[in-house]
């Protein structure tokens, strides 16, 4: 899969690119490619956003900058999706998650301070994702967010079993996995449930059904 995220602060995808599982499916099932707006747009010093015209406070991320990014890389609009993060967008969800990774190519656009020109997202997005009911200060958490969340369902990112039940996941029926525990057995008098110690596989596999929240 190919995913290209505009941005202002390429530099600050250095941790996730580190990080499992996006580090493991990348340069395999994953590529990830970071572009700066700066790079290319098409105002002096750097420009990239512009008074909100009505007035107001901030700054808004301009149009002609954002079209020029999508010239440069893909040569006019591409085929692909191309998704705002904007906390005016669709809410993120497993479901949402799921149907990003099966596509080929998708394209992220970040923003900063106002947000977007309504015409990027009218004009030169598919759609746009918000990933909850809170505004963060820029689109680069939100992106990565959904790099992570795209990049476990590929395949290879996760070892042998562990993607398939969790949290939202159809095997637990859209439902909150059940507890886990580790060592100690007891602690500070807590104890992990005896049927977590009892090496009965049958149990187990019931005791975690009966506790899908
Ligand atoms: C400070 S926010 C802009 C908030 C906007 N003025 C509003 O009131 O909705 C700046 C940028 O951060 C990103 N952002 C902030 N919260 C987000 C969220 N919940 N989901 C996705 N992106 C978000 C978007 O790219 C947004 O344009």
């Amino acid at each position: 899969m190919q995913l290209d995220v505009f941005t202002l602060v390429p530099h600050a995808y250095s941790w996730l690119t580190e990080q499992r599982p996006v580090a493991t499916v990348l340069g395999s099932e994953l590529d990830l490619r970071l572009f700066s707006y700066r790079d290319t747009t098409p105002l002096k010093a750097g420009q990239v956003d512009d008074e909100p015209y009505g007035g107001g406070a901030g700054m808004v991320l301009r149009v002609d900058v954002v079209a020029a990014a999508l010239d440069s890389v893909y040569g006019g609009q591409p085929p692909h999706r191309v998704i705002a993060l904007s906390p005016q967008g669709r809410q993120l969800t497993q479901d949402v998650v799921e149907q990003l990774a099966q596509e080929k190519h998708v394209t992220l656009l970040s923003a900063r301070f106002e947000g977007f020109d309504e015409r990027i997202v009218e004009h030169l997005c598919t759609d746009s994702i918000s990933v909850g009911p809170y505004v963060l200060s820029n689109g680069d958490l939100p992106a990565m967010i959904v790099v992570d969340a795209i990049a476990r369902r590929l395949p290879g990112a996760l070892s042998e079993g562990s993607g398939e039940l969790e949290s939202f996941s159809a095997e637990l029926g859209g439902g909150l996995e059940y507890p886990h525990y580790t060592r100690p057995a007891e602690f500070r008098g807590w104890h992990v449930p005896d049927v977590l110690l009892s090496g009965d596989h049958a149990n187990v596999d019931r005791w975690r059904k009966d506790h899908v929240r």
